[in-house]
């Protein structure tokens, strides 16, 4: 996933590193994507006395990407920017975050550092956008100087936000702890299609996890049962298995998420659901036919809808420990 190439155009003298670019004098530029996550599930187990969850998760990447460009050694004070105004830029942006724990783990200086930031993901949607910008940041970071294992980055990631680790794994995976215990699963049949929802409200993460610990768990999710439904390749079965512990909480503040839910259901979807947090809403489909009925049908009640496809496991560079299911 990751590219680079030179500013000034120039071919590249003396390319070392594994992603191609030079270490020749100048400003190397990087470039980076950065997909979407939906939870399949998602568990809140209780609090920790460290002031997190103990969550339980299945996680999937979809095919909705932020694009990210890097430029090193701009001999600049560091700057992040996005094309979305309602955004954090500077210190403030995750992106910026990950590049500043990647440089103090590595003990190095790039000598100025700009980063841009192209937003496709909806942001305060429970997509794990922000998370996955910084992942990609910690990625593009890595292929080119080539510091750490699979395993040491997750690390770097976690000191940035609960998600990163995972937004590094990538894939079909479950979850546990903090969201950083991570265990590959099997790819998704095919032929499954995600149409997903921005209705206009956004949802205090932190808020809805203190509103859990008072109110408690009451959907709670079949994970054992949802992992068996993805080994088995049984698309009725991941459709029926969709939970999220949130949802009750977030449909009792914004009818307008069951109204929507309802909508892809009416559709031909085998499922749908909140994912993370919210307040994004999707559903499944086997027809892509059915997915795009439902899609046209959700424009008239949100204007932000998205067609998305789960992607596959991202090769790794074997270095990487991970538990396999
Ligand atoms: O780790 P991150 O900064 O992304 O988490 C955002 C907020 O979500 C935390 O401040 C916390 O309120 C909540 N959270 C939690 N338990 C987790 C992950 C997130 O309570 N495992």
């Amino acid at each position: 996933m990751i590219s680079s190439d030179r500013r000034d155009g120039t071919l590249p003298s003396a390319p070392s590193r594994r992603d191609g670019s030079s270490d020749a004098g100048g400003v190397t530029i990087l470039r980076e994507t950065a997909p979407g996550k939906l939870n399949l599930t998602l568990d809140v187990l209780g609090s920790r006395p460290d002031g997190y969850h103990a969550l339980e998760m299945v996680m999937i990447s979809v095919s909705l990407y932020d694009k990210l460009t890097l430029e090193l050694g701009t001999g600049e004070p560091w700057a992040v920017t996005c094309d979305r105004p309602d955004i954090p830029e500077g210190p403030d942006n995750l992106c910026w975050r990950a590049a500043k724990a990647y440089f103090d783990a590595a003990g190095t200086d790039p000598g100025g550092l700009r980063i841009r930031v192209e937003k496709h993901i909806p942001a305060q949607a429970g997509m794990a956008g922000g998370s996955s910008d910084a992942a990609a940041v910690l990625r593009a970071l890595n292929g080119h100087y080539g510091r750490f294992s699979d395993e040491a980055l997750r690390e770097i990631g976690l000191t940035v936000g609960s998600d990163v680790p995972y937004c590094l794994f990538g894939g079909v995976a479950l979850a546990r702890g903090r969201g950083e215990e991570l265990t590959r699963l099997p790819d998704l049949p095919g032929e499954l299609h995600f149409v997903l929802v921005k209705p206009a409200f956004s949802v205090s993460t932190p808020e809805l996890f203190r509103e859990i610990d008072r109110a408690g768990v009451t959907a709670r999710p079949d994970t054992a049962g949802m992992i068996d439904a993805i080994q088995r390749k049984d698309r009725n079965a991941i459709g029926a298995k969709l939970q999220n512990a949130f949802e009750p909480l977030v449909a009792a503040l914004y009818p307008m998420m069951e109204k929507l839910r309802q909508t892809l259901l009416a559709h031909g979807a085998i499922g749908a659901r909140l994912t993370g947090t919210g307040s994004v809403v999707y559903g499944l489909f086997c027809s892509k036919f059915r997915a795009f009925s439902a899609l046209l049908e959700a424009e008239e009640l949100c204007p932000e809808v998205y067609l998305a496809e789960a992607l596959p496991a991202p090769r790794t560079d074997g270095e990487c420990k991970m538990h396999n299911a």
